[in-house]
């Protein structure tokens, strides 16, 4: 697991409060407060708290009991998971009015010594208790309480079945994922994130898309988690908002590490690392391999997606399920995310549609492999697709333009 970086640590303190959130109306550690816009004076018509206490969510409130409960007293054997912010538990909850049959959860429990903490667990609650897409995970509920033994912030999810996709491309005792369910994964993960950046009142950018944050339930449909990171977007003309640079190393783009500038932008240069690992089923950063290899993005440029080796990029493990069409239109699509010049990288909503030309290459069968011409932007990609499609031709004849390798 890559872990998270904060490289100017938040000197808000938190208010110390009761069982349920009072912290939430308390703009400074709300996680998205939004003093340090690149431009002065914006009004906005409404922001993630205003929408979190309008929307008067459903989210339940438990106890520590219930929870301890639920989870056999935090047992070792059912925790499934350890992040950034603390460990996950497998757990069984009792419906609110304690009648009828108990609810399998994942129970997230703030480690109180981790970097992270109390600001993105409200970040969390908030975003979660407002964002609704069948490609985020539900938060079912939450248990704040303060105590002679210190703060306890707890967060309950649906429990997912399959865990995250970081398992299934690197954990060599899980089962791999078949070809098209990866496509189909990387597909509801991109519609999740155009969600997020498009489709809702305000833009919202997640800043933290990586793989262990892609969860998968019992049919593999993708699932969103972790929105503590998440913050809302510049308002109007606005190309960025300023803060201090958040994330996980390897996926995080390099003017935001640089400059601290954040736009949605950035998330889709993480999602083109992303992009990378589920076509290679290498990691974005790998210790463990000689020098050459150990950053995926250097290592995969030696195998352009026109060029004829392209295929020692593909995971040996599904080597011989892959379509190759589709393959090197995602992995262009993979490098015009990954363009140093943010406004190079196309929208969610384009990278929705060319996964979406993807997907249909590969149930077609298609095996032709493309020969390529010049050209270097996304939108000649998007733009000469579009106009291939018009022309009545099929994905398998289509030529698709390079795109920028950065
Ligand atoms: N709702 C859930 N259902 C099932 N398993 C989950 C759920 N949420 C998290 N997990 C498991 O717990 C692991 C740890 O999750 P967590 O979000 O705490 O950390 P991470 O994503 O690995 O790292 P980071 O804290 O840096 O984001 C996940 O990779 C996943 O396997
Ligand atoms: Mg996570």
């Amino acid at each position: 697991m890559l872990k998270c970086f904060t490289i100017f640590k938040d000197k808000s303190k938190s208010r110390r409060g009761g069982r349920s959130a009072p912290e939430m109306r308390n703009k400074e550690t709300s996680g998205n407060n939004r003093a340090t816009k690149s431009t002065g004076s914006i009004s906005y018509s409404k922001s993630i708290p205003e929408m979190y206490r309008e929307k008067h969510h459903n989210l339940r409130v438990f106890s520590p009991s219930e929870l301890k409960e639920a989870t056999n007293g935090f047992s070792r054997l059912l925790k499934i998971g350890e992040g950034g912010f603390g460990s996950v538990y497998k757990g069984r909850i009792r419906p609110p009015d304690g009648h009828g049959d108990t609810m399998i959860v994942a129970i997230k429990k703030l480690n109180t010594q981790g970097l992270q903490g109390h600001k993105e667990w409200v970040a969390e609650v908030q975003f979660l208790g407002v964002l609704d897409h069948p490609s985020l995970v539900k938060l079912i509920g939450y248990c704040a309480a303060d105590g002679e033994r210190g703060i306890q912030r707890l967060l309950v999810y649906e429990y997912m079945q399959n865990k995250s996709l970081e398992d299934h491309l690197f954990n060599r005792a899980v089962p791999t994922i078949p070809w098209k369910t990866r496509l189909q994964i990387i597909l509801g993960a991109a519609q999740g994130m155009m969600y997020l950046h498009e489709g809702l009142e305000v833009q919202v950018i997640y800043r933290d898309f990586k793989s262990s944050n892609v969860l998968l339930d019992k049919d593999f449909n993708p699932k969103l988690s972790d929105f503590g990171l998440a913050r809302e977007g510049p308002e109007g003309d606005r190309s960025h908002v300023s803060t201090a640079p958040v994330g996980t190393y390897g996926y995080a783009a390099p003017e935001y590490v640089e400059t601290g500038h954040l736009s949605s932008k950035s998330d889709v240069y993480s999602f083109g690392v992303v992009l990378y690992e589920l076509l290679s089923g290498r990691r974005a950063i790998e210790r463990n391999r000689p020098v050459m290899e150990q950053k995926l993005l250097d290592w995969v440029k030696q195998f352009p997606a026109d060029g004829r080796n392209f295929s020692m990029i593909i995971d040996p493990r599904i080597l011989n399920q892959y379509a190759p069409t589709a393959a090197r239109r995602m992995a262009k699509l993979a490098d015009s995310c990954l363009s140093k010049n943010p406004n190079n990288r196309p929208t969610m909503n384009q990278v929705v549609e060319i996964l979406q030309q993807s997907l249909q290459d590969s149930e077609s069968g298609t095996s032709t492999l493309l020969r390529t011409s010049e050209s270097s932007t996304f939108n000649d990609i998007v733009a000469s697709d579009k106009h291939l499609k018009k022309m009545g031709v099929g994905p398998s004849t289509r030529q698709i333009p390079i795109a920028q390798r950065t």
